[in-house]
């Protein structure tokens, strides 16, 4: 099972990567509007944020 990112509301690393591949540029609010993470204690953020910038640089 893919890695938990955000415990409040159970989203899993799989469910981040699902949305990246779905929209032309990932953002913090579009995986906050399509997951829910990151909308509760705030404490995943800066996971998400990290994240993001990483499926970025294996895009360039
Ligand atoms: S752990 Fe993601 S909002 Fe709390």
């Amino acid at each position: 099972m893919s890695k938990l990112i955000c415990l409040c509301n159970g989203v899993r690393e799989k469910e981040l990567i699902e949305v990246i591949h779905g929209v032309d540029i990932a953002s913090l609010e579009i995986i906050q509007n399509k997951t829910g993470a990151g909308t509760n204690c705030g404490r995943c953020i800066n996971t998400i944020e990290a994240f993001l910038e990483k499926q970025e640089s294996k895009h360039n």
